[in-house]
This record gives C-alpha cells, sequence and structure tokens, in this order.
C-alpha cells in the first residue's frame, strides 16, 4: 500500500499521525458535537484502526473524507467505534449489591425513573427488567434505555440473546439473587430467545450522549456500566456530572465494577458512596 498523505503503514498495523488525528477529533466536535477527544487515547486509537479497516478504507484521512461527503454516515461510524460487549445478568455481584440495597428504597414510589446509560444491544435492559419485576417494581417504573448509537440501540427494542448465553446467564441470574428459572422470561426461537415483550411495556428509547446533557427528564436511579472505562480518567468528572444533572436528589448512581470515582475529589461533594465494592452511589 503506497503512503498516502501523513498515513503510513507498518508491519501491517495501519498508522494514525498525530496531526490526522488531532484533524479528525476536531472534525469530531465541530461536525458531529461528538467528544472523541475525551475518549482514552489508547482504545479510542485501536477502534479507529479497526472502523477504516471494516469499513475498507485505507487511513484517517480517508474516513473523514467520507463522513463529510456522506458515503458514510456518523451512526455507521459509531457502529463500528463504539464497542457494544454486552451479557445479561453481567457483573451479577454488583447487581445483587442493587437490589439488596438500592432497590428497597423504592419500595414505596409510585413513579420510580430509571435512565440506562449505554444499555448496548438490550441484555442489560433485560436484566433490569426482571430485577424490576422480582422485586415488584416493575409496573411502577418508567425506564429510558439509551445508547449513542442508534443502530445498537435499536436491537435493544426487542432483547434476544443466544440460547447457550441461557446456561452462564441462568448462574448469574441465581448469584443476583434470581429465584427461579431465568428462560422463564425468554421465549425460545431457533438458537435465540427473545424477552417476553410484556416486560418491556414500561421502556422508551432515546439515544443519548453521555459527553452531553440534553435529556429534559430527572431519574430515581441510572445505571450507566462500562461506559466510563472507554473515557479518559481526567475527563470522568464531566460526564459524572452530565448524569448528575438528570438525577433527582438523594437519587442512585450504579456504575460498573471497575469504575469508582472515588478518586475525582470535585465529586466528593455531590456524591455518598453506597457500596464501595460495587461502584453505587447516590446523589447528595
Ligand atoms: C461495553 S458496552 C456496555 C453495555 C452495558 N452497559 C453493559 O455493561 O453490558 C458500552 C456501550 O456504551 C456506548 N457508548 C459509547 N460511548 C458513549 C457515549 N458517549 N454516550 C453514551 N453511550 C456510549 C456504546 O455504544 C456501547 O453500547
Amino acid at each position: 500500500m503506497p503512503a498516502q498523505g501523513n498515513y503510513i503503514k507498518r508491519n501491517n498495523l495501519l498508522q494514525i499521525s498525530a496531526l490526522e488525528l488531532d484533524t479528525f477529533l476536531v472534525f469530531m466536535e465541530s461536525e458531529y458535537q461528538f467528544k472523541l477527544k475525551w475518549y482514552n487515547s489508547a482504545s479510542a486509537e485501536r477502534r479507529l484502526r479497526k472502523t477504516i479497516k471494516n469499513l475498507q478504507l485505507n487511513s484517517l484521512s480517508q474516513l473523514q473524507a467520507s463522513l463529510q461527503s456522506g458515503t458514510i454516515s456518523f451512526q455507521r461510524f459509531l457502529s463500528e467505534f463504539t464497542v457494544n460487549v454486552t451479557q445479561v445478568f453481567r457483573e451479577p455481584e454488583s447487581l445483587k449489591d442493587l437490589k439488596n440495597n438500592v432497590l428497597p428504597f423504592f419500595r414505596k414510589e409510585l413513579d420510580i425513573k430509571v435512565l440506562l446509560v449505554g444499555s448496548s444491544s438490550g441484555a442489560e435492559l433485560a436484566t433490569l427488567c426482571i430485577i424490576l419485576k422480582e422485586n415488584g417494581l416493575l409496573e411502577r417504573s418508567k425506564i429510558l434505555a439509551t445508547d449513542i448509537s442508534e443502530n445498537i440501540l435499536r436491537e435493544a427494542y426487542k432483547p434476544k440473546i443466544q440460547k447457550s448465553e441461557l446456561i452462564e446467564g441462568h448462574e448469574n441470574y441465581l448469584i443476583a439473587g434470581g429465584y427461579r428459572e431465568l428462560d422463564h422470561y425468554f421465549l425460545s426461537a431457533g438458537a435465540q430467545a427473545y424477552l417476553d415483550e410484556s416486560l418491556l411495556e414500561k421502556v422508551e428509547f432515546k439515544t443519548f450522549d453521555i459527553c452531553h446533557s440534553e435529556l429534559e427528564d430527572r431519574f430515581d436511579l441510572v445505571i450507566c456500566k462500562n461506559v466510563l472505562i472507554y473515557f479518559q480518567y481526567d475527563e470522568q468528572h464531566h460526564l459524572i456530572n452530565n448524569l448528575s444533572r438528570h438525577m433527582k436528589d438523594k437519587s442512585f448512581l450504579a456504575l460498573g465494577e471497575k469504575e469508582s470515582i472515588l478518586r475525582l475529589q470535585k465529586l466528593n461533594d455531590v456524591f455518598s458512596l453506597v457500596s464501595g465494592n460495587f461502584n453505587i452511589y447516590r446523589k447528595n
């Protein structure tokens, strides 16, 4: 492959020059208000390389040109760039903690508003609906399931998992405090299983970028798991501040098991710790 602009290919690894990257970061923000510059640079560069390869392009400059000309849409770019790995009843110990230390606060609430951020293809939404159902809260809840990627969020409209995932999922479901068979909530269709649609009656969907605070509502519980890990540590307080604008006083924030915000001192006055091991916080 010949060298092209700032682009060179060494050892089969597509190289991205500093200039090319800086230009792309500015373009992303000015054109789409997408704060790519806040993402962890090592993982963002890996994802950009993968995106360029999957879209059968040769360089980051070519990707930018394709976006500018409309040959590739921003949403198509996001489908490639974002990491959408998810799993039903992922991080079950932390779900158990949520069930034991947060849900009891909602026992007398008539209108429980839950925001799911970075919900990906729907396994986490299915998990949440099942937990709320088993704790007698689903009928009184309104869930807003969001993701920055429209395409992945569309998959969450009808959450489905591979039947093989039900086996591990069931083990995690029991650890999280489930008390029946997980497949009770799924309808089998060939090698796949779809979440029982009656569990989704209280769910709405919306694209939402955690880098901005653009939602009108305020929530009692915000779940944002395995999203912060893709961002630079120094920028995470912006993201948490954005989320906190959508939280009622005394509401709860559940993050992923690797996403402690305890070291973000700017947030010490905003949140109190509910569960140190599992990164559950309460807004002061
Ligand atoms: C690894 S998945 C986590 C899915 C799910 N929360 C879980 O823990 O299984 C990360 C999700 O975050 C979404 N995401 C990435 N950047 C985002 C942003 N700026 N705002 C909102 N969601 C974002 C991705 O599209 C992806 O679906």
